[in-house]
């Protein structure tokens, strides 16, 4: 579908509905909506029903309103109606004192028409037993027929269970595209018939046994991790997405990758055989050769694949796919030579075009990351441009399909802030302001060309999202920009936004879905000031006004005002809130201020020595609490910028251990056998002004306090933290560090 233009009047009053429609007209008087109000079809249409049924299940699950639904027309009901003339995904709202009215042409369309007024009646959190909505009119269509979110099931995996209340969640944010990455180095995912050592062999993942916490303690071993979807489950997701108007994009990585499938049959491979399912992240040498045999069991296994996925669209991956092996194989380039191949890039276009042809002659579309373009691609295949733009931009010029998912900011993988007791995710950061500002220029195509570019999609990669709340937590609230960006051709307006999200916050909450308040939280930032503790708010987007209190109680929006930094006297409890208009907008932050909290720092309050390949992990101790360390695995080192060492001469720290993954950089050797936190003045190479010896932490799974001599310096200095160590697993990492004695006048 083309891109509409932005022309639109101003809408007054955009009621609190995400995204935003296409067009809403006020009208008179108001609808009110009791348990007594009836949901109805104008007969016996299936369709109908189903919308009818969902619609109450959603109130009564937000609201605790429940409604019937049956058939008929009468005046005070809410009333569905599917009638022809309107787009596949178009619907018409009409609210007025005699009740309200859906319509649309397809099932979709009242689906999506059913959510609108779903929005329109949980606009604020009031508990209420009646609710009135304005008079108005809306009529609305997508900007973009492919609104997607991708999860990658391959890294962690995730319930079926899971996967369709995601679903669920997608339809509230009118998503319709559910790209499921099912491959990866890590992991296969998906059952095969004819090829039972993929899941058999290929799910499961044997992490190494050094620095490994999750020892089953019947074998002495580690526990294997992984899964897959049989096809069963498969099935019953495919029809679960189906019914809420969600096609579900396979993604079937080729030609790497996929070092799971080449483990299960290693005949598939072109180097090295690989030793196991992959347990690291990141890039793998590990490629599919091009042996006849080979395409033949990608094609069956695309063939079982296009049997369980209706959709027109098959994703083959293609990204990373580095060509070492492919270089250094004899045979490989023995092939290369017959088939007048000039280099391994073409030898993937070669490889991504026989499987275009397999896939065409089925009447499925291909579509891979933008990879793919480099080998040449058939006329008919598509990319998901995720390195930037470019690939999408070649790609339209070109004559062919391109879905925006560009890394930044549409990885929700990527943190949405930075800080103290924020979740896990990848070190870069995606904020929720970044992801709605997100709008391509594609000013540079001709109109032909832009209608090449069918839809947005965000990706969320689960190397670091290691349980199925985290993976929501990533999405929500992102997906609610993303929403806005695919479905609303409306101009940008982020106060516009901004303020229709705490009635999204909302819904989260009343829907029991995970989600991040990163930035609408107040952060409380304090440094040590004359005997005194000087306190800074502020929240990620400075929406709202802030308010707090100083005496423990939680505010209102009738407490203080913050307008500038304060000076509170220690000790202190700051407790701060952002308000709009009157009603909080986030989880209030409690703070305690006082002497010993301002010489503490909590890893995610440093800075990465090296900021490249940082993530936030977490760890999951078989005992003790749960910890979340910025960490970055090859060169596990931080910096405390700025701390105030006068008078300091102790240095405690919690430290833990985590696996990393990730091929270490060089390490710092150890001056005894367990290693050292090492401390040093400025810069990691100034002076060493402190060390703690590891062993007392080296076999405790949870956080180890550890506390040393710190050799008195003067003033205020960056300090960096930097572990020794000989092995490279596991990795060690700082959870908090407190500068002492913390005793001033
Ligand atoms: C990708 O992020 N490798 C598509």
């Amino acid at each position: 579908m083309a891109i509409t233009p932005n022309i639109r009047p101003a809408a007054a009053a955009i009621p609190n509905m995400i995204p935003q429609p296409d067009s809403v007209t006020p009208g008179e008087g108001s609808f009110t909506v009791t348990a007594a109000t009836q949901v109805l079809c104008a007969g016996k249409q299936a369709d109908c029903a189903w919308v009818a049924k969902y619609f109450t299940g959603l109130l009564k699950r937000s609201r605790g309103l429940q409604l019937s639904a049956g058939t008929g027309e009468q005046s005070g009901a809410i009333s569905l109606r599917l009638s022809a003339g309107m787009g596949p995904e178009a619907y018409r709202l009409d609210i007025a004192p005699g009740g309200a009215t859906v319509t649309a042409s397809t099932r979709v369309g009242l689906l999506y028409g059913a959510v609108s007024l779903w929005q329109l009646l949980t606009q604020n959190n009031a508990a209420a037993s009646s609710i009135e909505i304005a008079g108005m009119h809306i009529t609305d269509a997508p900007r973009f027929g492919m609104r997607g979110l991708m999860v990658d099931s391959a890294r962690h995996f995730e319930s079926a269970k899971f996967i369709k209340s995601f679903i669920d969640t997608m339809v509230w944010h009118k998503l319709n595209v559910f790209h499921w990455h099912l491959v990866d180095d890590q992991g296969w995912r998906i059952e095969i018939k004819k090829y039972p050592k993929l899941t058999k062999v290929g799910a499961w993942r044997t992490p190494d046994e050094a620095g490994l916490k999750d020892i089953d303690p019947a074998t002495g071993h580690p526990r294997p991790y992984g899964g897959f979807y049989t096809q069963k489950d498969v099935r019953e997701i495919v029809a679960y997405a189906k019914a809420r108007g969600i096609t579900i994009i396979p993604e079937i990585e080729m030609p790497g990758h996929a070092t799971s499938a080449i483990f299960a049959y290693p005949e598939l491979g072109s180097g090295t055989a690989p030793i196991g399912v992959e347990t690291g992240w990141g890039v793998f040498p590990q490629l599919y050769n091009v042996d006849d045999k080979t395409f033949t069991f990608l094609e069956n296994v695309l063939t079982e694949v296009m049997g369980l996925f209706p959709g027109s669209y098959i994703h083959i991956g293609g990204d990373e796919a580095i060509k070492d092996y492919w270089k250094s194989s004899p045979k490989i380039q023995a092939q290369m030579k017959a088939l007048g191949i000039a280099d391994e890039k073409a030898l993937q276009g070669y490889f991504t075009a026989r499987i275009e042809k397999f896939l065409s002659a089925h009447h499925r579309r291909l579509i891979g990351w933008d990879e793919i373009l480099e080998g040449g691609i058939p006329a008919s295949a598509s990319i998901t441009s995720w390195r930037g733009l470019d690939g999408g931009i070649a790609a339209a010029r070109s004559g062919h399909d391109a879905v925006l998912s560009p890394e930044k900011p549409l990885y929700f993988d990527w943190r949405q802030i930075t800080g103290a007791g924020e979740a896990p995710g990848a070190g870069r950061v995606n904020m929720l302001r970044e992801v709605y500002d997100f709008n391509p220029s594609l000013d540079a195509l001709t109109p032909e060309e832009q209608r090449h570019i069918v839809g947005v999609q965000a990706n969320t990669w689960t190397e670091y999202l290691t349980q199925e709340e985290l993976v929501a937590n990533a999405v929500f609230p992102r997906a609610a920009a993303l929403a806005e960006l695919a479905w609303s051709a409306a101009p940008k307006d982020w106060d516009g936004f901004m303020a229709r999200m705490p009635a999204q916050y909302g819904r989260y909450r009343a829907m029991d879905i995970p989600h991040s308040e990163a930035a609408m939280k107040v952060k409380v930032e304090s440094r040590y000031e004359a005997g005194r503790g000087a306190v800074t708010l502020s929240n990620q987007t400075s929406f709202g006004e802030i308010h707090y209190t100083l005496d423990g109680a939680l505010p209102t929006a009738l407490s203080p005002l913050y307008s500038a930094p304060l000076t509170v006297p220690l000790p202190a409890v700051v407790t701060a809130a952002a308000f709009r208009e009157g009603h909080i907008l986030s989880f209030p932050t409690i703070a305690r201020v006082d002497l010993a909290s301002l010489y503490r720092r909590d890893n995610q309050d440093m800075k990465f020595c090296d900021g490249r390949g940082a993530a936030v992990l977490d760890d999951a101790p078989p005992s003790g609490p749960r910890a979340v360390f910025q960490v970055n695995a090859v060169h596990p080192c931080w910096i405390w910028e700025k701390a105030d060492l006068n008078g300091v001469s102790t240095i405690t720290a919690a430290v833990g251990q985590v696996t990393a993954s990730r091929k270490p950089g060089p390490m710092l050797a150890p001056s005894t056998p367990d290693g050292e936190l090492e401390v040093h003045l400025d810069t990691c190479e100034g002076e060493r002004i402190a060390v703690l010896p590891l062993a007392p932490a080296v076999k405790n799974d949870a956080i180890t306090t550890l506390q040393a001599a710190l050799a008195p310096r003067a003033g205020v200095h960056d300090v960096c933290f930097i572990f020794t160590r000989s092995k490279p697993d596991p990795i060690w990492a700082i959870s908090w560090v407190q500068l002492g004695p913390p005793a001033r006048p």
